[in-house]
């Protein structure tokens, strides 16, 4: 039997070409015994009809916000929320972008505002809507808000193209839906989007502490925070996922294992433990240096003046593990913290250390970054450097988590 048996699907269609495939895939759907809500936009009327909807689905079509009718048998909160999966096939770059933003104008996009479903979008459109930096800033927003991305695949488009934005094929949507219903009980979510199962990622947090002697110690401001929210948000993405942290005051993220550590050479050695790893999140503030002859007792005061403290150069374990020779972790992503020429400087970090991804902080301009609960960042990889809106640090490890998996996807 199909898990999407006795399941109640609301499919929002909007306006593309690949609507006509929605006839198709709401046959598929009630063939495996789901009951399909169809819900249209103004523009979707445009390139299928309502009856030929309804017709299919044996149901009332929904596509009026304002309908004194439609309030009154089911309120749009109600009908957004009696739905088991919320599927948009086709959606257009217009309604992700609606989507993506949190405008609610029309029936469609109000649903996207109030459901507490995880909605999944099947994308259909022209090859350059699709690649423009726009719609791929939205598809990120939507895939770190926890939405499920269906495509869009390759081929011959509609308009003469070639390229990405055909919408799947009804079948391949089927079976995309039925490998997301998890197995739980049905009291349980019915979807589980997690883009990072059976993946392993290790991150790094906190600052080190470089011995002076047994009392004292060389350390830096870092708070933890950020290194810690990547590795939740890493873990609630369904990666496995291990912390190796500094001495810091934080509670263990959800989900995640943590190795604690003092120093640089003890983070490297527990790190190097912890290998493989899909992923290497840098995010640790390292002390560049330790002290050469730490003490084994407490440095006196005596006749002589201060005492006089040789450093040594820490190793570096960013470039370490981006420059194993073999089982280098698919993705290494660090993090670069400035005081000027950021992007620049980052980008020389990039390359220095042989990483796929900086994470670049002005950190002279905003003193508050260190310990503080917010953040703005510019992720800087070999071709590009996009600045992103100061957000808190728990939304920037939403983002940062999918865009790795959007970058671990696109490696296939
Ligand atoms: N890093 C590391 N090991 C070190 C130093 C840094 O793994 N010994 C990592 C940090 O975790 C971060 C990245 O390298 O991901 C950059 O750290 P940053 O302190 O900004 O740069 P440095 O390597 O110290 O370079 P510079 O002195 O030029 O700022």
């Amino acid at each position: 039997m199909s898990k999407l048996a006795g399941k109640h699907v609301l499919l929002i269609v909007s306006g593309g070409i690949a609507a006509y495939k929605t006839l198709d895939l709401i046959r598929r759907l009630r063939e495996r015994g789901a009951a399909v809500t169809p819900v249209l936009t103004k523009a979707a009327k445009q390139f299928v009809t309502p009856l030929s909807i309804a017709s299919l689905s044996g149901r009332q079509v929904y596509d009026d916000l304002f309908s004194l009718t439609d309030e009154t048998e089911m309120g749009h909160i109600q009908l957004s929320r009696a739905s088991d999966l919320l599927l948009v096939a086709p959606a257009t770059a217009d309604l992700m972008a609606k989507a993506a933003h949190g405008l609610a104008d029309d029936l469609a996009s109000t649903l996207l505002l109030a459901t507490d479903k995880t909605p999944i979008f099947a994308p259909a459109m022209n090859v350059r809507m699709w690649t423009h930096p726009a719609t791929q800033r939205n598809l990120l927003a939507l895939r770190s808000a926890g939405c499920v991305i269906l495509g869009p695949s390759d081929g011959e488009m509609a308009c003469g193209e070639f390229g990405p934005g055909r919408m799947l094929e009804p079948l391949e949507i089927v079976a995309a839906l039925e490998n997301l219903i998890s197995d739980s009980a049905t009291s349980a979510p019915v979807l589980s989007s997690r883009p990072l199962a059976g993946r392993r990622a290790i991150v790094t947090a906190g600052p080190t502490r470089e011995p002076i002697d047994p009392v004292r110690y060389i350390s830096n401001k870092s708070s933890g925070k950020q290194g810690y929210a990547i590795a939740e948000a890493l873990a609630a993405a369904g990666a496995d996922t291990i912390l190796v942290s500094g001495p810091v005051d934080l509670a263990a993220p959800r989900g995640v294992k943590v190795q604690c550590v003092e120093s640089a050479v003890e983070m490297l050695e527990s790190v190097r433990s912890a290998l493989p790893a899909d992923i290497f999140v840098s995010a640790a503030a390292v002390a560049d240096w330790r002290v050469k002859n730490a003490g084994a007792q407490k440095t006196k005061k005596g006749p002589g003046g201060p005492p006089v403290i040789e450093l040594v150069e820490n190793p570096d374990i960013l470039a370490t593990i981006s420059q194993m020779a073999t089982g280098r972790p698919r993705l290494v992503v660090g993090f670069a913290a400035e005081t000027e020429n950021l992007v620049p400087n980052a980008q020389s970090k990039l390359a220095r250390k042989r990483c796929d991804l900086i994470v670049a902080n002005d950190v002279g301009a905003e003193q508050a970054i260190f310990g503080g609960d917010l953040n703005r960042v510019v992720i800087v990889d070999a071709t590009s450097a996009e600045a992103w809106p100061q957000a808190s640090k728990t939304e920037i490890a939403a983002r940062i988590a999918a865009l790795i998996a959007d970058r671990l996807e696109s490696k296939k």
